[in-house]
């Protein structure tokens, strides 16, 4: 079966998400959000305390790992173990962890079959990092999504539900999140050469759909 695979990756917080439902909703295909995958290992690696910078330890905990995705109408719901865990890996301390633990080769090698495999039997809109120079290097479209940090940091801000939440610290948290993403030697947030950016900043995400759907049916 040929699949028609479209990636989105870029920095956090440029609307990747929002964007990639609502594109595979006007395709009418699925959508996979990868980052939930590396907030899963994270979560685990959280829950069952493990030493992620010894290599060896770093194994056997991969090689235990069972991540899945649940495929509903409204959203993916990440499985580990069995166990739904979807609303437990958005936390600031999971997407701190997420990014540094992502730039191990050993946890990268043991999600890419996983992505890849998704994609042999379905349609996708893929979200990440690397999706577009590593993992799907010849998916039929790719997009590159970014925006200015301080108004990545103020949509995040606006998304928390926490009280005491404070936009300085969000943005600072971002800001090393994209560094610790963009600068790792092991697939590295960068665009694919081929791909097509898209500055956010002053796009709504409808914009920024219609600009992709543009782009897509022209082809
Ligand atoms: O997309 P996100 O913010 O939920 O991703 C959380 C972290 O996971 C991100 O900081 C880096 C890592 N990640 C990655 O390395 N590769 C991907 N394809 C997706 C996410």
């Amino acid at each position: 079966m040929i699949t028609r695979i479209i990636t989105i990756d870029g920095p956090a917080g440029a609307g990747k998400t929002t964007v990639s439902k609502l594109l595979s909703q006007k395709l009418n295909c699925v959508y996979v959000d990868t980052g939930a995958l590396y907030r899963g290992v994270a979560y685990e690696i959280l829950r069952q305390k493990i030493d992620w910078e010894n290599d060896d330890i770093l194994e056997l905990f991969l090689k235990d790992l069972d991540l899945n995705f649940v495929m509903e109408n409204d959203g993916l719901i990440l499985m580990s173990s069995g166990k739904n865990i979807t609303n437990f890996i958005r936390t600031p301390q999971i997407s701190m962890l997420a990014s540094s633990s992502s730039a191990k080769p050993q946890v990268r090698a043991a999600l890419l079959d996983f992505q890849r495999n998704i994609a042999k039997t379905k349609d996708a809109v893929f979200e990440g990092r690397d999706m577009g120079t590593v993992v799907f290097p010849d998916a039929a479209y790719k997009f590159f999504l970014y925006a200015d940090l301080s108004v990545r940091a103020k949509r995040r801000y606006n998304e928390m539900p926490d009280e005491k939440k404070d936009v300085n610290s969000v943005q600072k948290q971002m800001e090393t999140r994209d560094n610790n993403d963009s600068q790792r030697k092991s697939a590295p947030l960068k665009p694919s050469a081929d791909a097509i950016e898209i500055d956010s900043t002053f796009l709504t995400i409808e914009q920024v759909v219609d600009k992709m759907l543009k782009i897509i049916e022209k082809a």
